[in-house]
């Protein structure tokens, strides 16, 4: 089976990494030619709770050499989702699977509309990873990832793909009911991922200031709110406890907001946050805070060049 994993930032290389212990061709498609090369050539090195270690992968921007693929997993950011799979295209035979393992919402949605709906598996991996330089990382969190498909059905391919991931070390399983656990997901998201890039905190600190914790629970709240609203079954009964456990157990995480904002990138905020502040609207429900977080994240992303670095520039 011919696996080729979109994106080379933290999670495209940790997956990538663990599926070079498969027997299956793995690829990863990188868009830069200079950091495929690079990635080629060194492999990827991962450090962190799964030791020190390299996993040799064949990378390339070349999708002509690369050929077609079996399974192509997306792991680019939301907003390049659509251009990822336009630039992939090439790789797609007819019964090519394709698997989502981002944050946010939307995502299954554009791959559908570009691909077909009944190709695509979404997923939700709580493994973390923080991207230390080109095809390098650091593992520092592990967790289940789970996939399954928004019309409910478990094709072969999908136990197959299970299988894959388990035999490799990353601890997976199926869901028949996948759009409750991105809408879980989503909820922890919106509670740590723009908080912690506009304070700069790790994950863990959030809920240890009494005013970033209260923040944090009205966002969640509101979030909650319109999952209500949209009949959406959330995973954990009591979200703001679980987004307070999702925090302290990634106490020393980088959230990747925080990772991209440290990198003066742009966000995944209009897919997180973002997603809940358009719902809002279109169903009035209002989302104040979530919208704050918006504004603010994106007043951050607007101004990477203009703040200051010391008191002697002002
Ligand atoms: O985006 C992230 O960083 C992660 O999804 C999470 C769960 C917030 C942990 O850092």
């Amino acid at each position: 089976m011919k696996i080729v994993i979109v994106g080379p930032g933290a999670m495209g290389c940790l997956f990538a990494a663990f599926l070079s212990l498969s027997k299956e061709e793995i690829w990863l498609l990188d868009k830069t030619k200079d950091r495929a090369e690079l990635i080629n050539q060194q492999g990827i090195i991962i450090e962190g709770i799964s030791e020190n270690w390299q996993a040799k992968v064949k990378a390339s921007a070349d999708k002509i050499k690369i050929g077609k693929a079996d399974l192509i997993i997306i792991c680019v950011k939301s907003f390049d989702t659509k251009e990822a799979l336009e630039n992939a295209k090439t790789l797609l035979k007819e019964n090519t699977t394709i698997l989502t393992l981002q944050n946010g919402l939307g995502n299954v949605e554009i791959l559908g509309e570009l691909a077909g709906q009944e190709r695509v598996i979404a997923g939700s991996t709580n493994e973390g990873a923080t991207l230390l330089a080109a095809g390098r990382i650091r593992h520092a969190g592990r967790g289940q990832t789970i996939i399954g498909r928004m019309d409910g059905k478990i094709p072969v391919e999908m136990r197959f793909l299970r299988e894959i991931f388990n035999k490799v070390g990353l601890e997976a399983r199926i869901s028949r009911d996948i759009k409750s656990l991105l809408w879980s997901k989503l909820i922890i998201n919106t509670g740590i991922n723009a908080l912690s890039a506009i304070t700069r905190l790790k994950n863990g600190k959030l809920i240890e200031f009494e005013w970033t914790r209260r923040i944090l629970r009205e966002v969640v709240t509101e979030a909650v709110k319109i999952a209500k609203r949209k009949r959406i079954k959330l995973i954990y009964d009591d979200p703001l406890a679980k987004v307070e456990a999702v925090s302290e157990a990634t106490a020393g995480n980088i959230s990747s907001m925080l990772q991209d904002v440290l990198r003066k990138k742009r966000t995944e905020i209009d897919f997180i946050n973002g997603a809940i502040v358009r719902l809002g609207q279109e169903l009035g429900i209002p989302v104040p805070n979530n919208s704050l977080l918006v504004d603010l994240v994106k007043t951050i992303e607007a101004s990477y060049s203009l703040t200051v670095a010391s008191m002697e520039s002002c």
